[in-house]
């Protein structure tokens, strides 16, 4: 599997299937690519914040690739004419040799992309099993079944965030690694701007110190193959 990181939470998942998640890219200063450039046959959105759902739906219409996410954000990205599917926290679904399961993220969810505003459920995690088992939190805070998570669907790769202010920040991102206890975190959702503002070197040396863990920190278009 080869996991590249896109900019803020956006990433290219290559397993079994192409999937990209929270394809933020235009107007992300930290985008290492452009809407028309990513391929992908999935889409999840975690959540309805303009910079999760950002160019999804017209990375969807150019892929004729699947949008999946909460079910009232799926109600208001539908209006698009994309083929969207709508699930819930703890749900799993199967598409191709991909299983995306939902899980609980602490953050709110309002939809506020230009055209597609609305109350969008609340926010989410994506359990993607396409060969390994990534873990994206999503926009989230510190919280404890986490455990739970890391418990029921062993973690290859978790996808956390650590610029703190909106999310985690680098403290609280190391414990959730001791939580998740994944075999490789990588950091996002830092340094886009500047209340998020994060130093992902002291997240490796917290979490490599506590934990088993290693911490790969990407570039911007960087990946990781595992
Ligand atoms: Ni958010
Ligand atoms: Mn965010």
């Amino acid at each position: 599997m080869k996991i590249t990181w896109l900019g803020h939470s956006a990433f290219l998942i290559e397993g079994r299937n192409r999937i990209a998640i929270d394809p933020f890219l235009t107007g992300n200063p930290l985008a290492a690519t452009t809407p028309d450039k990513v391929q992908c046959d999935l889409i999840c959105v975690t959540h309805g914040h303009s910079d999760h759902v950002g160019d999804a739906v017209s990375i969807a219409k150019k892929n004729k690739a699947k949008i999946l996410t909460m079910v009232e954000l799926a109600g208001i990205l539908e209006k698009s004419g994309c083929d969207v599917t709508g699930f819930n926290i703890g749900g799993s679904v199967k598409i191709g040799e991909t299983t995306v399961t939902m899980t609980s993220a602490t953050h709110s969810s309002g939809a506020d992309e230009q055209g597609f505003e609305g109350a969008a459920g609340t926010p989410a995690g994506f359990v993607i099993e396409s060969g390994n088992t990534v873990y994206h939190a999503g926009d989230t805070g510190l919280f404890g079944d986490m455990s739970l998570i890391g418990e029921l669907y062993p973690i290859d790769v978790a996808l956390l965030p650590i610029g703190g202010f909106y999310t985690m920040d680098v403290v609280q991102a190391a414990k959730a690694v001791e939580l998740l206890r994944p075999k490789m975190a990588i950091p996002m959702h830092f340094n886009t701007w500047p209340p998020i503002k994060a130093d992902p070197a002291a997240f490796k040396s917290l979490v490599e110190k506590k934990t088993k863990t290693l911490v790969k920190i990407l570039k911007p278009g960087e990946s990781l193959t595992v």
